[in-house]
């Protein structure tokens, strides 16, 4: 069967919950205490849309500076991004912005050419950061949409992916999916034992 291979990233500060995020939607699992993520790895994930395969390659990020450069190797070709912040943590949301920028710069491509989501996670914790300012930045950066998560509730995390690969399939043509394996995907998979 034919199907399209979408390249997900999830990206955001330390402790923000990518993982969390991930685990919730693969293995519908929520862990208090997490090993923060060493470098990066991936889940993939099939989805189907009528008689459409799509295949999500869903590449977890680590937040820790000290593995930054490893982190933005992996950001080129991917389709759509995941930008998370804490919805507790105010810091974490000063910091999307520079990781948008990380993003634009690693990739080569600008916001038209992705489609990126906005997430607020830890929606079971009291909110620290305003809505007010979230609207504002996902309005500047011309965002393709906000949405407020909490990884151990469950809340909205599988609309989250989902409504992903909805805009994904949407923006088609667009949008340029890869079969196969890319280089930098060959690379990781041979050093971690993972085939294509
Ligand atoms: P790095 O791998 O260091 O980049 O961190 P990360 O962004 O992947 O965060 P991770 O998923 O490891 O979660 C960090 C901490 O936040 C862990 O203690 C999680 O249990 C907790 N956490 C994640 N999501 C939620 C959530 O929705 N609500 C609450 N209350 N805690 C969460």
């Amino acid at each position: 069967m034919d199907y399209t291979k979408y390249k997900i990233l999830i990206i955001g500060d330390s402790n923000v919950g990518k993982t969390s995020l991930l685990l919730r939607h693969s293995d519908n699992k929520f862990t208090e205490k997490t090993a923060g993520t060493i470098g990066i790895d991936y889940r993939s994930k099939t989805y189907f849309r009528g008689d459409k395969r799509y295949d999500l390659q869903i590449w977890d990020t680590a937040g820790q500076e000290r593995f930054r450069n490893v982190t933005k190797s992996y950001f080129r070709d991917a389709h759509g991004v995941l930008v998370v912040f804490d919805l507790n943590d105010p810091l974490s949301f000063t910091s999307v912005r520079a990781w948008l920028e990380m993003l634009y710069l690693e990739t080569g491509k600008s916001k038209e050419d992705l489609v990126i989501i906005l997430v607020g996670n830890k929606s079971d914790l009291l909110c620290t950061v305003s809505l007010e300012d979230i609207q504002t930045l996902a309005s500047d950066a011309e965002l393709s949409s906000y949405i407020q998560t909490s990884a151990k509730e469950g809340t909205r995390v599988d609309e989250m992916f989902e409504s992903l690969l909805d805009k994904l399939v949407d923006k088609g043509s667009e949008i340029k999916a890869a079969e196969g394996c890319n280089l930098v995907e060959k690379k990781y998979n041979a050093a971690n034992g993972k085939c294509c």
